[in-house]
């Protein structure tokens, strides 16, 4: 519950920021799974976006929706240019979210955490400003 009131706390006003969501049933409210939105110092107008969802929920497009919906309020509502993913290459579940949800591969490069494993950039929006 802390970090629930944390999270509903937070600002959202400016780089460095991050937005985190629940996504919920209609039905019961049941917590399916959660979108984080982080506010990117660099480039200027560009959000980077997260999901976990909960496994038992799966296969149910809740992810689709909820990753949808955040994406179209930051490009929308909020006036970012950009939300961009990244998403390890292996991770075929999350690529396949990024494909669903319109976004498009734009880079893949090795991760620069020691893992040694690769990662892929996916966006949309307009041309991030250089
Ligand atoms: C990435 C993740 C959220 C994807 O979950 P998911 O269950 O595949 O995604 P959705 O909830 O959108 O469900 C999509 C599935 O539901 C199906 N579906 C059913 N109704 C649907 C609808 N109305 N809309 C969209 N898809 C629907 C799709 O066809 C798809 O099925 P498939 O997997 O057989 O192709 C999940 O695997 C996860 O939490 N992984 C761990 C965290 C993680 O890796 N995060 C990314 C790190 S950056």
């Amino acid at each position: 519950m802390r970090e629930l009131a944390a999270y509903e706390s937070a600002p959202f006003d400016g780089p460095g920021d991050e937005l985190v969501l629940l996504a919920e049933t209609r039905d019961d409210a049941s917590v399916v799974g959660e979108v984080g939105l982080v506010w990117l110092a660099e480039p200027d107008g560009v959000a980077e976006i997260g999901y976990v969802f909960n496994p038992e929920f799966g296969g149910r497009g809740f992810a689709t929706e909820a990753v949808s919906a955040v994406i179209r309020w930051a490009l929308d509502e909020r006036d970012f240019s950009r939300v961009t993913a990244v998403t390890d290459a292996a991770n075929t579940a999350s690529r396949a979210l990024c494909d669903r949800v319109g976004m498009s591969l734009v880079t893949t490069s090795r991760s620069t955490d020691g893992r040694g494993v690769v990662e892929c950039t996916y966006a949309i929006g307009g041309l991030a400003p250089a």
